[in-house]
């Protein structure tokens, strides 16, 4: 148990549907604590990247045009194991196997479409916070 960070991105989706303050109620009422957020859009290049290791799904190409649909929310979360109290609160990436009440069950479109990211692990916190805020 340690007092960690993790990346979290309120997808273009989401703010389209504005549902920023309903997503950051729910962070506010668990244990993670807002560190840093910025509204921002991505360009092509800048979601290629961040999405690189996706590059040979199917979805990719899907994917990237989304993401590059609007404006996002990039926040930084802390808290004690804030990696995977941020996965807890997201739900599974398909929304329709996310559990009720979960950010993604409550407001997921589709399974591209599903809201919010998070760090998978700590590893990838370290790399996607400094990706959005170590400029
Ligand atoms: P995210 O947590 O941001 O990480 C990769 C993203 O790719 C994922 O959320 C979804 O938005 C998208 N994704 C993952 N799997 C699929 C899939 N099978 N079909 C379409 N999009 C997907």
């Amino acid at each position: 148990m340690s007092e960690d960070l993790t990346l979290s991105i309120i997808k273009p989706n989401a703010v389209r549907n504005k549902k920023i303050g309903k997503i950051i109620s729910i962070f506010e009422e668990s244990n993670l604590k807002i560190k840093k957020a910025k509204l921002m859009t991505l360009n092509k290049s800048k979601a290629e990247t961040f999405y690189k290791e996706h590059a040979n799904k199917p979805f990719f190409d899907e994917l990237v045009k989304f993401m590059t649909s609007g404006p996002i929310m990039v926040l930084v979360l802390e808290g004690t194991n804030a990696v995977e109290e941020n996965r807890r609160l997201m739900g599974a990436t398909n929304p329709a196997e996310a559990k009720n009440g979960t950010i993604r069950s409550l407001y997921a479109d589709s399974m591209t479409e599903n809201a919010v990211h998070g760090s998978d692990s700590q590893k990838s916190a370290h790399s996607e916070i400094a990706f959005f805020f170590n400029e």
